[in-house]
Parts: structure tokens; C-alpha cells; sequence
């Protein structure tokens, strides 16, 4: 009888353990926001009548990311999901939330009661660091997009599942998108998932038409970087400048024009952009990133796979036991889990060909919409989006 109860006792507080780790209790959150003058919320979020938190959140190798909360107080609800947005190559979760309100995806969905959760890759403006190295060490930089799908996006999900007990409706932009499709070939990550939403998909490289990123690859700019020791890949650095530049160069574009017009030379003419907000997109589409990131998207470009980095020949052998790096096998989506693709026309990056590519493979069921005038960061910043393509989202999540 006494052991009875002992049992019963500690089955008591492993289930007590259990659901303070496990999260919601009512509306309380059991991680504690941080303070950061220098994230999202304070520099971007701020009075605008929203609530915003920030929060760390360690990676298994070592970064310490950012990820944003993000809602209206005054209509939230348990009843909905918890929705995750995740950025592009080259920028934050600032993304999201640069326009004005009522413009932009992330305050839609906190206007309708959605709990909006924010992530931000390891090296982006917000990032928290490193557990071990500075921002000025190589190693801070040695990382290519594999740990973005094995360690970035694994710690955020866990993390947003941890603090809502709730299935995670999924929104990714760009390499949002095609880390989500490489991450949820992993079932038990997959599982965290309930719905998913690819903006400007990008998986499948072959048919880029970017003249700047098609000339970049076509020059093996991205072997060059590596061979000079360069970790880091930010436009603003002096060698990759005269990197671009030889770029620019190549595509007979004045060195101004190529500058002023850098972001539509990369990504296509985008149609719907507020004229009055370029510098800042420029300034915020330009974050530093890996120069191995940059690299694993020219081999992919190059190769016509969605697979894993190469290291060539010894490297690939030593690192993967196969002479080629394998593929992430889109096979292995579970059937269960629904897409919404939105893409647009005059896409260059995620160019329609390579869409449609990446539909095929997709196992469940597919929605997807073209927007015929819109390339890729139209997507997230089209002064137009709230009424022709944010609509879409808000109806799939809802149904
Ligand atoms: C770009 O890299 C250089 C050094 O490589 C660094 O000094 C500079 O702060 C970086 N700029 C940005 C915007 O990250
Ligand atoms: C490069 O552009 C200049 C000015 O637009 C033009 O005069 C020149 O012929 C072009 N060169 C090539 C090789 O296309
Ligand atoms: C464009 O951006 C400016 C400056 O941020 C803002 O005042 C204006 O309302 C925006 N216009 C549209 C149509 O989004
Ligand atoms: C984009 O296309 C739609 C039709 O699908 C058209 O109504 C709209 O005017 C176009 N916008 C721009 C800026 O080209």
C-alpha cells in the first residue's frame, strides 16, 4: 500500500515535471523573454499597438538564435495554432514586419488571433552569437545550409512547440521555404507540423535565371571565396565587393547601376515594391551569411540536385561514405502534410520551371497559385500582397 502510494506519488511529479518543461500553462509562458534593444521587436515592432517578445534559443551546435512573438492582445486565441514564419538567404525575421501593418503578412496573421512566432537564422543582425566563437572568428562562419535544416530550424520548431503545446502552422520564404522542405523529410521533425505555406519556393536551382547569380556561379566566385579564406559573405566586405564587382563587370553593368539596382539584378524585377522603402530593403536584404551558404546554392545550380553540400570527391567519401552528397528525398514528406505554394511569374530565383519541379515531388496534397507579376520579393514586401496574395494564406490556415 505505502509503495502503491510512493508510486503514484512520484508518477505525480514526473507528470508535474512533465508539464512545466511541456509549456502553456494557461497563458503563461515558461521561457523568459529577453531583453534586446537591437532585435526586431524594439527596432521594428515597437508602438505599434502590437506585443512583442523576444526570446534565445541555443542550437545543438553551439548558436544562440533569436526568435520573435509576435501578437494583438486584443483578439488572440488558444483556439488557433501557433504559426511560424521563417526568412530568406541574406535577411532576418525583420523581413516580415517591414512594411506597414496592415501590408504585411505577420500583423494580418496576429490581427486575426494567430499566436505569430519569428525565427532568425545563426549569423543574422539579431542573432544572440555563440556559445564558443566570436562574430570575427572563421568558425562562426563555417557552416553551410545542411545545419540550417539539421540544427536552425529543429531548435526554433522545438522551441515554438515547447511553448504552446500546439501543432505549428509553417510559413517560409526563399530558404525559408526550401530548408522546410529539406527539414520535413525528417518525420519526427515533420510531425511538428501541422500546415505549411512556401512563398517564393526555392529547392531546385537548375533553371535560376538571375543574371548577377547565374554569372556568380557560372565564375565559381563561390570557390574563389573559399579559396581566399573568406568565411564570411557580406557585400560590404572588401573582397567580396571586388568579387561582385568582376561579377557586374562580366554582365557589362555599371558598377553604380549594379549596386542601386542589386536586389532586382539578383531576385528579378519586382513589380509592386514601395519606391520610398528601397534603401532599407536593400540595407536588410544584405546581411552577412556564410560563404559556404552562398556556395551550396551555386552547386545546386550547378548540379541540378537538392542535396546535401559537396565536398568533393575525398570529402564527400570521408564526410557522407558516398563519392556524391546524398539528396534530400522530398519522397519522405509525410502524405499528410498540406502545402500552399505561392510563386510568382517574373521570379528569378525560384524560377517556375523549378517550381513546378519541386511540386511534382511533393507527396500530399498541393495548392499552389502563380501571382504572374511578382518575382521573388514581392512576395513578402508587395505594397499589393495584403490584398492578392496574403488572402490565399489566411483562407488555407483557416480551413
Ligand atoms: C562585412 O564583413 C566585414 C569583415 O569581413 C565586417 O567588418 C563588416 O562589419 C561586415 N558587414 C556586415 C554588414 O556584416
Ligand atoms: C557595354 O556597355 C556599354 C554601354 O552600355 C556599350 O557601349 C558596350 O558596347 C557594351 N560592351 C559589351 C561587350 O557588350
Ligand atoms: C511607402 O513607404 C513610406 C515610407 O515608409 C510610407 O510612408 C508609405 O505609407 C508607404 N506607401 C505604401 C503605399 O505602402
Ligand atoms: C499585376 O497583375 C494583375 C492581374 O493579375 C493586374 O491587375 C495588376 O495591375 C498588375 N500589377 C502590376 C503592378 O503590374
Amino acid at each position: 500500500m505505502g509503495l502503491n502510494m510512493m508510486w503514484v506519488f512520484l508518477l505525480f511529479c514526473f507528470l508535474t515535471v512533465n508539464s512545466i518543461h511541456g509549456d502553456h500553462i494557461g497563458s503563461t509562458l515558461t521561457a523568459h523573454p529577453v531583453e534586446n534593444p537591437q532585435g526586431i521587436c524594439a527596432l521594428f515592432v515597437s508602438g505599434k499597438g502590437h506585443d512583442c517578445q523576444e526570446f534565445m534559443v541555443p542550437t545543438e551546435d553551439g548558436f544562440l538564435l533569436s526568435v520573435q512573438r509576435l501578437t494583438n492582445a486584443k483578439v488572440l486565441t488558444t483556439d488557433k495554432e501557433p504559426v511560424f514564419l521563417y526568412h530568406g538567404i541574406m535577411q532576418g525575421g525583420e523581413g516580415w514586419v517591414f512594411n506597414e501593418p496592415y501590408q504585411s503578412l505577420s500583423y494580418m496573421l496576429a490581427d486575426s488571433g494567430y499566436e505569430v512566432w519569428i525565427g532568425n537564422t545563426r549569423t543574422t543582425l539579431y542573432t544572440f552569437g555563440h556559445k564558443t566563437y566570436k562574430r570575427s572568428d572563421d568558425a562562426f562562419w563555417d557552416w553551410t545550409w545542411d545545419d540550417l535544416v539539421a540544427y536552425d530550424l529543429p531548435a526554433m520548431l522545438h522551441f515554438v512547440n515547447s511553448m504552446t503545446a500546439k501543432p505549428i502552422l509553417y510559413i517560409g520564404f526563399s530558404q525559408g521555404a526550401m530548408t522546410g522542405f529539406a527539414g520535413f523529410t525528417d518525420r519526427k521533425l515533420a510531425s511538428l507540423v501541422k500546415k505549411v505555406v512556401m512563398l517564393s519556393p526555392v529547392a531546385y536551382l537548375d533553371h535560376v535565371t538571375s543574371p548577377l547569380s547565374r554569372t556568380a556561379t557560372a565564375l565559381y566566385l563561390d570557390k574563389m571565396y573559399l579559396a581566399l579564406g573568406v568565411y564570411e559573405y557580406n557585400t560590404t566586405n572588401s573582397q567580396n565587393e571586388h568579387i561582385l564587382d568582376s561579377a557586374c563587370q562580366t554582365l557589362n553593368i555599371s558598377i553604380g547601376t549594379c549596386y542601386d539596382d542589386i536586389i532586382n539584378l539578383i531576385t528579378g524585377p519586382n513589380c509592386c515594391l514601395n519606391e520610398s522603402k528601397i534603401e532599407y530593403y536593400n540595407k536588410y536584404s544584405s546581411q552577412a551569411t556564410a560563404s559556404k551558404n552562398i556556395g551550396q546554392l551555386a552547386q545546386l545550380m550547378r548540379s541540378g540536385r537538392f542535396c546535401k553540400y559537396d565536398y568533393d570527391l575525398t570529402g564527400n567519401v570521408e564526410k557522407y561514405g558516398s563519392p556524391e552528397p546524398p539528396s534530400y528525398d522530398l519522397s519522405l514528406i509525410p502524405v499528410t502534410l498540406p502545402f500552399l505554394i505561392i510563386h510568382g511569374g517574373n521570379d528569378m530565383l525560384a524560377d517556375v520551371e523549378d517550381v513546378k519541379h519541386v511540386v511534382s515531388e511533393l507527396p500530399g496534397k498541393v495548392e499552389v497559385h502563380l501571382m504572374a507579376n511578382y518575382s521573388h520579393l514581392d512576395m513578402i514586401y508587395a505594397t499589393s500582397a495584403h490584398v492578392d496574395a496574403y488572402p490565399l494564406v489566411l483562407k488555407f490556415l483557416e480551413k
